[in-house]
Parts: C-alpha cells; sequence; structure tokens
C-alpha cells in the first residue's frame, strides 16, 4: 500500500506542473517512509489515509530540506544533499512548494486532521529553532533536550498517528501518545547513532552533532558522570572540529560507563511503553512498526 502512496505524492507533484520541481523532486531519496508506514498500519487504506500519508511525508521531506540547509549538511541518506547539488536558495524553495502543496491538500482531508498536522507543523518549527538555539550552549538539561526532541521529531508522529485514528474511529489520545514515544525513540536512537555508527553507514561523519554543538541524550548522561577534570574536558571539545584523539576520548568514556547502554536503554522503555498500550487495544500489528525504531543502523 506504501506503493499508492508514493503513486500521491507524484501525483500532487504532477499537479503543479513544473518540470523543474519534477526534476527536482525525483533527484530526492525517498526515505523510510515511517510516518506513512504508521497512518496505513492504523487506518488502513481508503482514499484520505493515503492522501494524508502522502502529505505528511511531503511534509516531512520539506522539514529535511530546510534541516540540511540549516545545518549545513551535505549529505542526507548517504548521497548529496538537494543544498549541495543545487544550493541553498533551490532546497528552501522545494521545500516551501512541497510544503505548502501539502498544506493545500489537507484542505481536502477534514478541518480535525487539518488541525492536528498543521498544529504539528508549528512544533517542528519551534523545535528546529530550539535545536538551533540549544547548539549555541552546552545544554545539559535533559528535560530541556526531551522537549526540544518532542517538537522537532515526535510531534509529527504523534500527528500521524493521531490523525490516522481520527480517520480510522479510533481513539486519538491512545494512539497520539503511541506516536509520541516512538518519536522520542526515533530521535534519541539517531542521537545514538551519531556516536556509535559508521560514517558510511550513517551517511554522515561521527560525532558530527557534537561538533555541531548539539549536547544529546548520551552527552548529557557521560557529563553526569565524570569527575570534575574530565567534564571541563569534555566541555572544552564542544563545539570543535575534533582531532580522532579527542574523539576516541569521548567514546572510550562512553565506553566505560556504559552511556550508549543506558540512553539506548530509555529509548527502547519508550517503545515498549507504546506497544503495551497499543496492544490494550488489539493492536499487535503496531508493534512491529514500533520494532523498527530501535532496530536499525541509520
Ligand atoms: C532533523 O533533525 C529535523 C527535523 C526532524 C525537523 C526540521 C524542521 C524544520 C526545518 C522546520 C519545519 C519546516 C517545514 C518546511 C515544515 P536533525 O538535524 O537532528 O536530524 P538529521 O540528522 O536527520 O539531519
Ligand atoms: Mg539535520
Amino acid at each position: 500500500m506504501l506503493s499508492a502512496v508514493e503513486r500521491k505524492i507524484e501525483q500532487f507533484i504532477a499537479d503543479l506542473n513544473d518540470k523543474e520541481v519534477s526534476k527536482l523532486y525525483g533527484q530526492l531519496p525517498h526515505g523510510k517512509r515511517l510516518r506513512a508506514k504508521l497512518i496505513l498500519k492504523i487506518a488502513g487504506s481508503g482514499l484520505s489515509v493515503i492522501k494524508t500519508a502522502a502529505i505528511v511525508e511531503m511534509i516531512h521531506a520539506a522539514s529535511l530540506l530546510h534541516d540540511d540547509v540549516i545545518d549545513d549538511a551535505y549529505i542526507r541518506r548517504a548521497k548529496p544533499s538537494l543544498n549541495a547539488l543545487y544550493g541553498n536558495k533551490t532546497a528552501i524553495m522545494l521545500g516551501d512548494i512541497l510544503y505548502s502543496k501539502g498544506f493545500l491538500e489537507l484542505n481536502n482531508i477534514s478541518s480535525e486532521v487539518a488541525k492536528i498536522i498543521s498544529n504539528a507543523v508549528v512544533q517542528l518549527s519551534l523545535g528546529e529553532l530550539k535545536d538551533v538555539s540549544l547548539s549555541k550552549t552546552f545544554n545539559l538539561d535533559k528535560e530541556v533536550y526531551l522537549e526540544m526532541i518532542y517538537q522537532k521529531t515526535a510531534s509529527l508522529m504523534e500527528a500521524s498517528a493521531g490523525a490516522a485514528a481520527v480517520l480510522a474511529g479510533k481513539s486519538q489520545e491512545a494512539y497520539m501518545t503511541y506516536g509520541r514515544n516512538l518519536g522520542l525513540a526515533f530521535q534519541m536512537i539517531d542521537d545514538i547513532l551519531d556516536i556509535t555508527a559508521d560514517a558510511a553507514i550513517l551517511g554522515k561523519p561521527a560525532l558530527h552533532d557534537f561538533e555541531e554543538g548539539k549536547t544529546t541524550l548520551p552527552y548529557i548522561y557521560l557529563y553526569e558522570v565524570l569527575d570534575s577534570k574530565e567534564k571541563e574536558t569534555l566541555k572544552s571539545l564542544h563545539t570543535k572540529q575534533l582531532s580522532s584523539e579527542e574523539q576516541n576520548w569521548i567514546l572510550e568514556r562512553m565506553r566505560t560507563h556504559k552511556i550508549i547502554e543506558k540512553s539506548f536503554f530509555e529509548a527502547k522503555e519508550l517503545v515498549e511503553e507504546a506497544i503495551e498500550l497499543m496492544d490494550r487495544y488489539g493492536e499487535e500489528a503496531l508493534s512491529g512498526i514500533a520494532m523498527q525504531m530501535i532496530d536499525r543502523e541509520f
């Protein structure tokens, strides 16, 4: 059924009747389509469901186009990002086009679904701003980190699950909790992979987040257990272009203090909570997609 979503996105793009946009869209790698999968699993394959899934994926793609400009990221999904290929202006405008076409189509679903999705896009944007602002500081507050990843990432998964529940006549609140937990876990794993994954698999350099100023969950936990001298060393490396010796210093301490295990455990707990919640609603099929959140290499 995912192919029906792909076809719907292609149709929305074709509606625009613009060769350049079609060409640019054709060059975007698709990604895992997790949000679409989530929507289809909850709500089946009616036309409104397919359209909602297509709209959410277009909004997600738009947000990544903008995010790569904001992050100066030249690689996305192991390929050159659109800003790397065509410059920031083109990437921003393609993002604007995907995003506004998505919103135009959202009007044709229902006002309830439109409200849920558009509220998430507000959160997404606030979260991205917070991410950028926080990276200028050495943030050690876990609650602040959790709020930021909720807004930046979990809000759209929460809204995807909530909108799907509305379309299927299911409990909006329970499904939103499920989507929220999945989204939080997804971003935590993303942040862990930045530290553990091979740069080739990840499609971006390792420990990039810390160099960018992002003190993600593993760094917050690591700082907590370091002695005062080591705390100072870690702080001095923040936002620095790290030498391999400095990278190893961080990685060794992460290993000694089992920081990755601790962070992974937290993500796993959120996923398990989500699975248990859905089991209570007789939605065993939703556990597979939840497991995909934690069981991934990139
Ligand atoms: C990726 O985070 C970024 C997001 C999930 C959200 C980006 C949101 C915006 C740019 C604002 C909304 C814009 C529109 C057009 C809807 P990351 O940088 O931690 O992840 P990455 O490693 O995948 O780059
Ligand atoms: Mg980014």
